[in-house]
């Protein structure tokens, strides 16, 4: 069992959980997972290894509460426990050294990117960060990508934070002045990271993106997790989570993201509604 030391709520439907996992805290570097499950009958559920400290023995994650499972455990208090936290998994992150690089983190986004720029950072290369998302409400971590970061530039659709606009238009404000941009690492919905990579690939800019398929087992078993980069079948959990963004079959995944949306939608009914009983969970649409 593994407890849950701290809970804070950092945006709507976004909540930061610290977890004693020593082991997996001594372990995990910038890029891995773990998965998740909550009790004996839970589904397994990925989770990126957003911080940890191995003073405590803590591994800090980030939830976004989009269906059964991550509503079930946004809706955990500190003192509970969760059965199983496997990890870490998937490949590190790739470390450059005396380079610039982007590092893109959209929505969500922000969590996992903030342990790899921290880590470049630590490395003498010069972060220039760019946290994106719909209004001013979902943005989080300004304090933390701060300090890891030289420079922080922020986007909002609305314009309500930052530049009106979305990360893309940020990204080609950085490329426009001039930098030398020697790499991108794009976190963040699948349609933003394609549009990246989208807008790099003309000035030659390596562009690395962190997939996020389905994932059942995480080890490479099941094939739930099957993606296409430069027209080779790879899985997710155990090639990846991060890839060439322009090789990657953007368009496939996103198909295959929705594969399971009607076995989903039943899972959470019968969840919400088990013994006639409404426990709706607040999810993002
Ligand atoms: C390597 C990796 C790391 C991840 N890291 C995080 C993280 O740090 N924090 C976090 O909140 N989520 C993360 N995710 C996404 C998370 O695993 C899914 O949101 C979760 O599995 C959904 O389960 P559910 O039962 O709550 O929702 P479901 O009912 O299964 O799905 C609800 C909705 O979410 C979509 N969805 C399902 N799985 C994924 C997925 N893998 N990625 C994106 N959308 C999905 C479905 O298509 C559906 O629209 C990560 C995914 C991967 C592959
Ligand atoms: S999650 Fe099963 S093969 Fe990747």
């Amino acid at each position: 069992m593994y407890r849950i030391i701290s809970k804070t709520e950092l945006a709507e439907y976004t909540v930061q959980f610290d977890i004693e996992a020593p082991e997996v805290a001594k372990k995990a570097r910038p890029g891995q997972f773990v998965v998740v499950r909550i009790d004996e009958k839970g589904e397994r559920i990925p989770l990126t290894i957003a911080d940890t400290d191995t003073g405590k023995g803590t591994v800090t994650i980030v939830v976004q509460s989009v269906g059964k499972t991550t509503g079930q455990l946004c809706s955990m208090e500190a003192g509970g426990t969760i059965r199983d936290f496997a990890g870490p998994l998937g490949n590190p992150t790739e470390m450059v050294e005396n380079s610039t690089v982007v590092c893109i983190g959209g929505g969500l986004g922000i969590a996992p990117v903030y342990p790899i720029a921290k880590e470049l950072k630590s490395r003498g290369n010069r972060v220039l960060s760019i946290m994106g998302a719909r209004s001013e409400p979902f943005l989080f971590w300004e304090d933390r990508m701060r300090k890891a970061s030289d420079e922080v530039y922020i986007a909002t659709d609305d314009g309500s934070k930052g530049k009106k606009g979305f990360v893309t238009d940020a990204l080609l404000d950085i490329i426009n002045s001039g930098v030398k941009v020697d790499r991108v690492i794009a976190i963040g919905p699948t349609i933003m990271m394609k549009n990246v990579a989208k807008t790099t690939k003309p000035y030659n800019i390596k562009t690395i993106v962190s997939l996020n398929p389905i994932m059942v087992d995480g080890t490479g078993m099941c094939g739930s997790c099957r993606v296409t980069v430069g027209g080779k079948m790879k899985f997710s959990c155990v090639d990846g989570p991060e890839f060439d963004g322009h090789e990657v079959d953007f368009d496939e995944l996103m198909a295959r993201q929705k594969f399971y949306r009607t076995e989903e939608k039943d899972a959470m009914d019968k969840y919400t509604h088990e013994g006639g009983e409404c426990k709706c969970l607040p999810t993002r649409s």
